[in-house]
C-alpha cells in the first residue's frame, strides 16, 4: 500500500530499511522502509507520539535503532555516524540555541563546528539571515527573540554549512498561524535556490499541501506515503461545502447532520457527501443557503480513512488559530 517511488535513474538520498526502536513497552517505530530522493521535499506527517522524533533522531546519529538500517547519501548512521552527520542539516524540535549569545554568534558557532571556511561562513550567514528576514537583528541577543525568531534562527542555522539533507522537526509547532506561513514560505523559497532535500514533520495537516511526497505514519508505522494529490484520489473523500445566508440556517443544518463541521468563516463542511446530499440541502433550506459546492477531498478525509480518526482532535493545542468546535462552532481557543 505504500507507494510514489522516487523518481527512477537518482540514487536516494536517505534510505531507510526495517527500522524498528522501542522505548521499553512502548514500540515507537514498527518497521520503517523509506527512500528519499534528492531535491524533495518530503513531509513526515503523524499526529504526537507517531514516532516522528525518534525516526529524526535516528537519522540524526543521536539515537542507535533497535532494527535496521538508515543511510544519508550512502553512509550508514550507525557505522559512519560522523560522516552521516555532515550531510545533515538539523532543526530540533526542541530549542537549542545558545541564548546568551547573539544570533550571529550562534550562526558562527555552528560554522566553525563543521569547519566552514571563514569567508563562506560570512557569506552564508549574510544570505541565511536574509533568507529568514532577521537582518536587523543579527547583532541581538537570542534571548531577546519571540520564538517564532528563534525558529527562524535555528532554520538559518541548519543551513550554513552544505548540508545534502535539511531536517526540520515540527518547525511550525507552538507558532501563530502567521509565523508558520513564514516558515513554509522560507523552505519554498529555499528550495528554488539550492538543491536540497528537505525533511519536515508536522502534524498540521494543512501545511503539508505544497511537499512532493506525503509519508502518514501512527503508531511507528507509514500509513500511506505518495504525493498529496495521489493520497487525495485514493482515501479521501469528497465533502459539500455551504455557505448559509443566516444563522437559523447553520442551526438547522447543524442539527440534521451530525458529521456536520462548522468553519470559523461560519461555512459548512460535509464530508462524505454527494450530489443526492447537495439535492437534500437544497430542498430542505433552498433560499437560506447562499452557496453550496462539491470540494475535492481533503487531506484530513486521507487522515480520517486511513486511522478512523481526526487529526483535527489535536487543534486544541494550537495556540492562536482559532478553530471552531465540530459540534457548536464555538471557537475552541
Ligand atoms: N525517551 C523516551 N522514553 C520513553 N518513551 C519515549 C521516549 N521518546 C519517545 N517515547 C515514546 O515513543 C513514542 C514516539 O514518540 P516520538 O518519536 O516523540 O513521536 P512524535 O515525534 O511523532 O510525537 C511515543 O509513544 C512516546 O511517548
Ligand atoms: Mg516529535
Amino acid at each position: 500500500m505504500v507507494g510514489g517511488d522516487v523518481s527512477e535513474g537518482t540514487a536516494p538520498v536517505v534510505e531507510i530499511a526495517g527500522l524498528g526502536k522501542r522505548y521499553g513497552r512502548t514500540l515507537a517505530l514498527d518497521g520503517i522502509d523509506l527512500s528519499i530522493g534528492r531535491n524533495e521535499v518530503f513531509a513526515l506527517l503523524g499526529p504526537n507520539g507517531a514516532g516522528k522524533t525518534t525516526l529524526i533522531h535516528i537519522l540524526c546519529t543521536l539515537l542507535k535503532p533497535d532494527t535496521g538500517t538508515a543511510r544519508i547519501a550512502g553512509f550508514d548512521v550507525s557505522r559512519q555516524p560522523l560522516k552521516a552527520r555532515r550531510q545533515l542539516g538539523v532543526v530540533f524540535q526542541e530549542p537549542s540555541l545558545d541564548s546568551r549569545l547573539t544570533v550571529q554568534e550562534n550562526l558562527n558557532f555552528h560554522g566553525l563546528v563543521h569547519r566552514v571556511p571563514f569567508r563562506l561562513r560570512r557569506r552564508r550567514i549574510t544570505e541565511m539571515l536574509e533568507l529568514v528576514e532577521l537582518t536587523e537583528w543579527r547583532h541581538a541577543l537570542v534571548r531577546t527573540l519571540s520564538a517564532g525568531m528563534k525558529r527562524r534562527v535555528e532554520i538559518a542555522r541548519a543551513l550554513i554549512h552544505d548540508a545534502a539533507v535539511v531536517i526540520l522537526d515540527e518547525p511550525t509547532v507552538g507558532l501563530d498561524a502567521q509565523s508558520r506561513e513564514r516558515i513554509w514560505a522560507y523552505l519554498g523559497k529555499l528550495r528554488r535556490e539550492r538543491e536540497l532535500t528537505l525533511i519536515v514533520t508536522t502534524h498540521y495537516i494543512d501545511e503539508v499541501d505544497s511537499c512532493d511526497r506525503v509519508c502518514i505514519v501512527d503508531h511507528g508505522k507509514i500509513l500511506a506515503l505518495d504525493t498529496p494529490e495521489a493520497l487525495r484520489a485514493r482515501y479521501g473523500v469528497e465533502q459539500v461545502r455551504i455557505t448559509p445566508r443566516d444563522l437559523a440556517t447553520r442551526t438547522g443544518i447543524m442539527e440534521q447532520n451530525p458529521n456536520a463541521i462548522a468553519e470559523a468563516s461560519g461555512d459548512i463542511v460535509l464530508p462524505g457527501a454527494t450530489h443526492g446530499v447537495v439535492d437534500r440541502l437544497l430542498g430542505g433550506f433552498g433560499t437560506g443557503i447562499s452557496n453550496i459546492s462539491i470540494e475535492r477531498p481533503s487531506l484530513e478525509s486521507v487522515f480520517l480513512t486511513l486511522t478512523g480518526r481526526e487529526i483535527r482532535d489535536q487543534a486544541a493545542e494550537r495556540p492562536t488559530l482559532a478553530r471552531p468546535n465540530a459540534r457548536t462552532g464555538e471557537p475552541v481557543n
